[in-house]
């Protein structure tokens, strides 16, 4: 499985013949390695919660590609409204899709949909881990350091973390979290995109030491995971 960041908290997923991506806040995104128009191709779309550095360009890749988007319940109908295709879940439910398996997780974060207008501008905000190719990749999303984080221990080989602070976990409270998962990687994410998230990744991978394999990704890379 390859997985390529696009800068923030956007991740592209490929293995098994499918592509899924993650939180595709392309437009507007200062770290995005290439427009939105060169995202190739995708089978499905997973959010984790409604912010718009999050949300981004989901609805009309959706629409574009027919991808399917995965998320909570409320945000997902808002999706739906705009015309995109969607599957609604909840947080602690499980769902087989022809490219993956996706579990909800919990997050502690903020709920609002950006540009909802509907009675229902709320959703519950997730983590979610998703296994592609046989490969099981946690992006915990926005989220506070959550005793939750440890149900997840030895159920992941790959967390996408936050390390940005002040919306998120910084540094210290994401190498805890790592303590907490142990995956076998882990990828910083959600960190220098503003001022107001600036962070050292180096100091992350100090600071996690042995206990995961620190990948640290520039927008655009592939990574490949065996
Ligand atoms: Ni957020
Ligand atoms: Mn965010």
């Amino acid at each position: 499985m390859t997985l390529t960041f696009l800068g923030h908290a956007a991740f592209l997923a490929e293995g098994g013949g499918k592509r899924v991506i993650f939180d595709p806040f392309i437009t507007g995104n200062p770290k995005a390695p290439f427009p939105v128009d060169r995202v190739p191709r995708l089978d499905a779309i997973l959010l984790s919660h409604g912010h718009s550095d999050h949300l981004g360009d989901a609805i009309p890749l959706a629409k574009r590609d027919q991808a399917i988007i995965v998320s909570a319940y409320e945000l997902v109908n808002f999706c739906v409204s705009q015309g995109a295709p969607g599957h609604k879940m909840q947080v602690g439910g499980t769902h087989r899709f022809p490219f993956g398996i996706v579990k909800l997780v919990p997050a502690i974060h903020g709920g609002a949909i950006e540009g909802s207008t509907s009675r229902e501008p709320n959703t519950t905000p997730c983590g979610i881990v998703l296994t592609l190719d046989g490969v099981r990749v946690y992006h915990a999303g926005d989220t506070a350091l959550t005793m939750d984080m440890q149900l997840l221990h030895g159920a992941v080989d790959v967390m996408l973390v936050p390390i940005g602070d002040n919306y998120t976990m910084g540094v210290e409270d994401a190498v805890r979290a790592v303590g907490f998962v142990e995956p076998r990687v882990v990828i910083p994410m959600h960190y220098n995109t503003w001022d107001a998230i600036a962070a050292d990744p180096q100091q992350f991978r100090r600071l996690v030491g042995t206990r995961a394999e620190v990948v640290i990704l520039e927008p655009g890379k592939p990574h490949t995971l065996s």
